[in-house]
């Protein structure tokens, strides 16, 4: 029989995380959650004999209490997200997901785990893999987005988390393995059909869209089969529902 699985989940009371949290759950897999209230997770999961649920506020957590928190996890979630409002957006800390992320993935490393952990970052489809690779934007709509990076903190910090993880981790960490998932418009509904790309498809201003529960999915496979890990660690794949392409 291989070990139950154990994943640390941050950011299971937001739409995305939650459907994630559910997911896992939903799968026999143990998931350590750590979110501000434990008041706002999705209804069901309380009680639940694998969920173990955290109160705290992730960026004030002394290092050795997240390393505790962190040891003998296989895989790490981060679905943190800003939350939509004018304190949410332009309040402090604009910088959640990049700490956030920064944070975990340095005390995965501290832990030096005998095994890769994997990271699995929420990014999105706003996020540019570097040198280039995303070659579908053009000009102008590059220079929207320079200019949606400079006036809205999330976008970069979202891509400043992105970037921590293809330069300070890389490729070829000997603790840590990461992918960050670029969803389009997310959207309600249950888990459909996906496609998944290495680079953009779509235009920021035309947008495709993707159910959150197809997000929770891809996440859930990217913890429980190797094949789709070895297939996407260390790069940033767009997931879009399969009735939304165009192609
Ligand atoms: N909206 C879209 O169409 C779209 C598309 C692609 C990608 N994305 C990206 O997807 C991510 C998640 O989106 P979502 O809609 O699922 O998120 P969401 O529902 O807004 O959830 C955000 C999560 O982050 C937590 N959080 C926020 N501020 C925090 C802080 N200071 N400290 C600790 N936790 C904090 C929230 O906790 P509380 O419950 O305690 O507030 C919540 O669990 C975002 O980064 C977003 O940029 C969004």
């Amino acid at each position: 029989m291989p070990t139950k699985q154990t994943v640390l989940l941050v950011g299971g009371t937001g739409r995305t995380g939650g459907r994630v949290l559910q997911q896992l759950l939903d799968r026999g897999i143990a998931v350590r959650a750590i979110v501000r209230s434990g008041a706002k997770l999705p209804p069901g999961v309380a009680g639940n004999p694998n969920l173990t649920v955290v109160e705290a506020s992730l960026l004030s957590l002394r290092d050795e209490e997240l390393q505790q928190h962190l040891r003998g996890c296989d895989a790490v979630i981060s679905c943190l997200g800003h939350v939509i409002s004018l304190k949410g957006i332009f309040g402090s800390p604009r910088d959640l997901v990049t700490r956030a992320t920064t944070r975990l993935c340095r005390g995965v490393e501290a832990l030096q785990p005998p095994a890769p952990v994997k990271f699995i970052l929420m990014s999105s489809v706003s996020v540019n893999r570097p040198s280039g690779l995303d070659t579908r934007r053009g000009a102008f709509e590059r220079a929207f987005l320079w200019a949606l990076c400079g006036v809205l903190p999330p976008a970069k910090d979202n891509q400043r988390a992105a970037d921590f993880l293809q330069a300070s981790v890389g490729p070829s960490h000997r603790f840590v393995e990461w992918a960050a998932v670029r969803p389009d418009s997310l959207l309600e509904g249950d888990v459909s059909d996906y496609e998944l790309h290495e680079g953009l498809v779509s235009s920021l201003f035309a947008p495709d869209s993707t159910n959150m529960a197809n997000v929770a999915h891809f996440m859930c496979e990217l913890v429980t089969n190797p094949h789709t890990w070895a297939e996407w660690q260390g790069k940033l794949p767009v997931i879009i529902n399969a009735a939304a392409a165009k192609r």
